[in-house]
């Protein structure tokens, strides 16, 4: 097996809070990857220490065989390691093309004026993503005027823009309604499959991700509890004890 992610050891405390403890684990090259866990595990907070977005305490990183750990956000995008985040990160005044070509400035600082964003080849990639996600006929409508769940379906569009390895994303069903959500598992599993990413994703809804993912990573408490095939993790009593706990 070819681990694209390999975390060791990782811990990260805010303050009192040891959000994540001595974390370690694989992302194998090309696999849909799940993260699963009660409410405060330390999921988010994984991501964001995997992505460079704040460091982490102990621990190494790798990705692709080379250390990322102390490395900022837009050089770990540049390497094709790209989130989404929890709550949409979308600008709601301008129009859903228009964010399209500015999210590449995840990956290049230098691309953050939309004037230098257009091209006729990134217009054209908006274009086919937006129609792969579904929103072409509302590519020139403000983004700010979709629903809660175009807007999902249109940041996880800009992820691919930036063409990445491996995408990792954060609750990308939290807030969408269920027929829906079958639209965006199909993508989700397009995208691997066609485009060859490798998916990590956090996911709190269980028929998702047990349908999703090939291998899922279960955190309790900030430490890695239990991981294996959806169908080991979900019958794992320490699982169900985790989840039945935390309520
Ligand atoms: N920036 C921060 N400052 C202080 N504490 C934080 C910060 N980010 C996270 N925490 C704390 O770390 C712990 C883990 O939070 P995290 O957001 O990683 O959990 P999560 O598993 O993503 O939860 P959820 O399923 O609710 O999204 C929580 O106790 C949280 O309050
Ligand atoms: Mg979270």
């Amino acid at each position: 097996m070819t681990a694209i992610l390999k975390v060791a050891g990782v811990s990260k405390a805010f303050g009192g809070v040891q959000a994540n403890r001595n974390v370690s684990l694989e992302v194998e090259a090309g696999r849909i990857v799940g993260l699963i866990g009660p409410n405060g595990s330390g999921k988010t907070t994984l991501f964001s220490s995997i992505v460079g977005y704040h460091p982490i305490d102990e621990g190494s990183i790798r990705f692709e065989g080379q250390e990322i750990s102390r490395l900022r956000v837009v050089d770990i995008a540049r390497l094709g390691l790209i989130r989404t985040f929890q709550q949409t990160r979308i600008y709601g005044g301008m129009t859903c093309v228009e964010n399209m070509l500015i999210s590449s400035s995840q990956r290049d600082a230098r691309l953050l004026d939309l004037f230098q964003a257009r091209s006729p080849e990134r217009e054209e990639r908006a274009g086919d993503l937006l129609d792969f996600v579904g929103l072409y006929p509302k590519r020139k409508l403000e983004a700010g005027s979709l629903s809660f769940g175009q807007q999902k379906l249109l940041e996880f569009a800009m992820a691919l823009m930036n063409q990445p390895k491996m995408l990792m994303l954060d609750e990308p069903t939290a807030g969408i309604n269920p027929t829906l959500i079958n639209g965006l598992i199909d993508r989700l599993k397009r995208a691997n499959e066609q485009f060859g990413i490798t998916l990590f994703v956090i996911e709190h809804n269980m028929r998702v991700i047990m349908n999703l993912a090939e291998h899922i990573y279960c955190l309790a408490h900030g430490e890695l509890l239990a991981d294996g095939r959806p169908e080991e993790v979900q019958n794992d009593p320490r699982v169900l004890d985790a989840y039945l706990g935390a309520h």
